[in-house]
């Protein structure tokens, strides 16, 4: 049987795509190996976010062609948001032998079958119906708890710094049935956590001839599924997020009080200029909303510094929002100028790179103060705990996340095998995969630490 090795850059949904690769390569006859040396077919699912992103993989594939130096007959395929964009430059100046876009896996076993060094083939069309709903994905994740699942796949918002609708196509819903299905599947195997994933999930719209299913209905269907499988989601859109969706989580246990909202800015100059559909105000309400109906429930946001034409005075108005909704984290990046965009086509990359990454060392550090205040608000609480193994820096710890997905870290008492000198009656309840109460003692900046 042959081997494929896969590396996955850039999303969390790219995390599941390669799950939905490895599978459609099973059927086809390759394995998966996690050894790179040992693999006939070498691949990289790409990310075109941010240029360093795309940088990154040029050294990558590189490293794949010292590889085929050694063994001339292993094959090197590009996947992915790249693959579109850059496919003249990766089959003409990097030679690989494979380029396939994001819509175009299913015809991954035919191009292998016609693909050989010097020969190399191609498919990377977008399509407006492909959503992978009926492949069963070949779970990656190490530790057999927390499932990820796609409910829909491209992007219709044209947000003007954005290369995603480009490079993964338009919009379109999953049947709902099958992610219904998908996800009953991942918790009869003993899975107690989903994660639903889309570009903007509260547009998921599901129509067939007997029902039409909105987010807030998939929600509702998914936490019905069983009680202690817990529901997460991913991403959330502030011009989208609407009032049933709010209420569908407050009034459900299993649904996750945790919203991921991408503010991208706080100056609604600019974001009639990003292209995001809302204002300022509007941002603001529908924080008041969510913590209205969830007092508790974790936000966190991205945030762009220095897009185009950005005044210090826009500036300081996205500290001043930070300041503002304080958000538990956020995922923080200097404006990266990408071509096709409509930023890249109708204006300016103005602000110079120096300035970019003094605002964003300013929004960064405004935020690692608004984390901790965040996380010291949470001592002296009880929370729920999903207990997802030993903690990564400290192996005598266990690990979690809270509803409001702050990582918890708690003893894991008495080691395997002790329990017989001292019997320890609460060790079988926080066994990875199950669920625990713990007290908040002490905090940093991204990790309770408890009891
Ligand atoms: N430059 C910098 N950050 C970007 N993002 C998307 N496009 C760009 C870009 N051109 C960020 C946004 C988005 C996150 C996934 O990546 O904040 O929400
Ligand atoms: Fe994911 Fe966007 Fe990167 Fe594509 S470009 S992998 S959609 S983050």
């Amino acid at each position: 049987m042959k081997k494929v090795y896969i590396e996955t850059y850039g999303c969390q949904m790219n995390v599941n795509d390669t799950e939905v690769i490895f599978s459609i390569l099973a059927d086809a006859g390759y394995a998966r190996t996690e050894v790179m040396e040992e693999a006939d077919l070498v691949m990289a699912n790409t990310c075109s976010i941010r240029d360093n992103a795309e940088q990154r993989i040029w050294g990558r594939i590189e490293v794949f062609h010292q590889l085929r130096k050694a063994r001339p007959d292993v094959l090197v395929g590009i996947v992915g948001c790249m693959a579109e964009r850059l496919k003249d430059k990766l089959l003409d100046t990097h030679k690989v032998d494979l380029v396939v876009g994001p819509d175009a896996y299913r015809s991954l076993p035919r191009l292998l079958e016609a693909v050989h060094p010097g020969s190399p083939q191609i498919d990377v069309l977008l399509s407006r119906s492909e959503t992978y709903a009926d492949i069963t994905p070949v779970r990656t994740d190490r530790n057999g708890i927390s499932a990820f699942i796609s409910i829909m796949r491209g992007c219709n918002n044209v947000c003007s710094y954005c290369v995603v609708p480009y490079t993964r196509g338009a919009e379109r819903s999953r049947d709902a049935s099958t992610i219904v299905r998908e996800a009953c599947d991942v918790y009869a195997r003993g899975y107690k956590e989903v994660t639903l994933l889309g570009q903007n999930v509260d547009s998921y719209l599901w129509k067939s001839a007997t029902e039409t299913v909105n987010f807030a209905g998939l929600l509702s269907r998914v936490a019905a599924i069983a009680p202690d499988l817990r529901v997460r989601f991913a991403t959330s859109h502030p011009k989208d997020i609407s009032d049933e969706v709010i209420a569908v989580m407050a009034s459900t246990h299993n649904i996750c009080k945790h919203i991921h909202l991408p503010v991208q800015s706080g100056s609604s100059r600019m974001l009639a200029l990003m292209r995001r559909k809302y204002d300022r105000e509007w941002y603001l309400e529908r924080v008041s909303a969510i913590r209205r109906a969830m007092p508790d429930c974790g936000i966190t946001t991205d945030v762009i510094a220095g897009f185009c034409s950005e005044t210090l005075e826009d500036h300081a108005a996205t500290l001043s929002l930070m300041e503002e909704v304080g958000f538990d984290w956020a995922f923080m990046f200097a404006y990266s100028d990408r071509p096709g965009t409509l930023a890249n086509r109708t204006m300016q990359d103005d602000v110079p790179a120096e300035e970019k990454n003094r605002r964003l060392n300013e929004i960064i550090a405004l935020q690692n103060r608004k984390s901790l205040e965040r996380y010291r608000a949470q001592i002296g609480r009880t929370l729920e705990v999903l207990v997802e193994g030993p903690s990564k820096r400290d192996p005598a710890m266990l690990c979690g996340r809270a509803s409001n997905n702050m990582m918890c870290v708690f003893p894991a008492l008495l080691p395997e095998g002790a329990s017989s000198v001292m019997p320890d009656p609460d060790r079988a309840s926080r066994r990875p995969g199950t669920y625990t109460m713990v007290r908040v003692l002490d905090c940093t900046s991204a990790t309770l630490i408890c009891e």
